[in-house]
């Protein structure tokens, strides 16, 4: 069948570069003759028909702005079985023939399950947390690490003055690659992420060891995942205060990571995939999802992306200790 009009939608959190990837999705598909419908807040607005039109001009000065101008959802909403044949229904009755998902691995999911009804779906990886097989980057993930990396940098001047042992909390839900990778560009003393296992101790001795070399401070980044969060480490170091050596604060990133103006990396991979993922599906492919591998982007089948969680780079996590000096 031929595609004539695509959806595209982003569900589940957002992150920078979502708005230029919608920009290169929408002016590709009007340069291939296919007209683009835009699915307000994601799966949910899927299933309540919040469509509207979308045109080069409604694209137009978005490809700077964080965030999603089409909003979004949790994509956990679109779950059940009545909730994906209300959709279906307001694709057909929109005469929409292909959709465009641009999320997380929920909503990669979203994607299969809808890949299995028999709807022309492809996915593009979105979210900071880089934890979507098939990708080497999800889009979102570089401007967070910046955001992550600036926030440890002047973390790192105040802990320096004052002589202080700094516990930064870094998003990624149940991922370490986040926290791992600012970890490592920022310096760290330490990261504590959910793939590999540490008790409080460890961290306890870490900075310790840090004030008897004579280090002026020690940062320590800790995975909102990871088996103790920046809370339960700094109630356990509360405790031992005396040994510490250095006076230890805690800071929790949050949200900031989330949003503000996407950098050129995550400007380019969207921009790249949203064009590729229309090509692709109007060129005839489904139940794929598109991503970056090496400097090739590719597709990998939906299946495949959403069978096993994405591992993190275990050599990495080995140098940032090797270089903890
Ligand atoms: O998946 C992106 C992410 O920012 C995670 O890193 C974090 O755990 C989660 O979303 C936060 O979700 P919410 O915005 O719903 O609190």
């Amino acid at each position: 069948m031929a595609i004539r009009r695509i959806g595209v939608l982003t569900s589940g959190s957002d992150g920078p570069g979502f708005n230029p990837c919608l920009c290169a999705v929408v002016r590709m598909a009007i340069s291939l003759g296919v007209e683009v419908v835009g699915v307000r807040r994601g799966f949910t607005g899927l299933m309540n028909g919040e469509f509207i039109s979308l045109s080069a001009r409604s694209v137009g000065g978005i490809v700077h702005k964080g965030g999603t101008f089409l909003g979004t959802s949790p994509s956990v909403e679109f779950a059940g079985r009545r909730g994906q044949m209300e959709a279906l229904r307001n694709l057909n009755e929109a005469e929409i023939d292909g959709l465009i998902v641009i999320g997380g691995d929920g909503t990669m999911r979203g994607a299969q399950q809808l890949h299995e009804l028999g709807f022309p779906v492809v996915g593009i990886p979105g979210t900071i947390d880089n934890d979507v097989p098939g990708t080497d980057f999800s889009i979102g993930f570089d401007t967070a690490l910046n955001t992550a990396l600036d926030a440890i940098d002047r973390i790192k001047d105040t802990a320096t003055s004052l002589q202080r042992a700094f516990l930064v909390e870094v998003m990624g839900r149940k991922s370490g690659n986040l926290a791992l990778m600012a970890g490592l560009a920022g310096g760290a003393e330490m990261v504590c992420i959910p793939e590999q296992d540490f008790e409080l101790d460890d961290v306890a001795r870490t900075i310790t060891d840090a004030y008897v070399k004579g280090k002026a401070h020690c940062i320590i980044v800790v995975a909102e995942g990871a088996r103790f969060n920046a809370t339960a480490i700094a109630d356990y170091l509360q405790q031992r205060r005396e040994e510490a050596g250095f006076t230890v604060r805690m800071t929790i990133l949050g949200h900031v990571q989330r949003g503000g103006s996407p950098s050129a990396f995550d400007r380019l991979l969207a921009t790249r995939l949203g064009a590729f993922a229309v090509e692709r599906l109007v060129a005839g492919e489904r139940g794929v999802m598109v991503g970056l591998v090496g400097n090739e982007i590719v597709a990998t089948p939906l299946a495949e992306v959403i069978a096993h969680p994405k591992a993190i780079d275990v050599g990495m996590f080995h140098l940032a200790e090797t270089l903890a000096k």
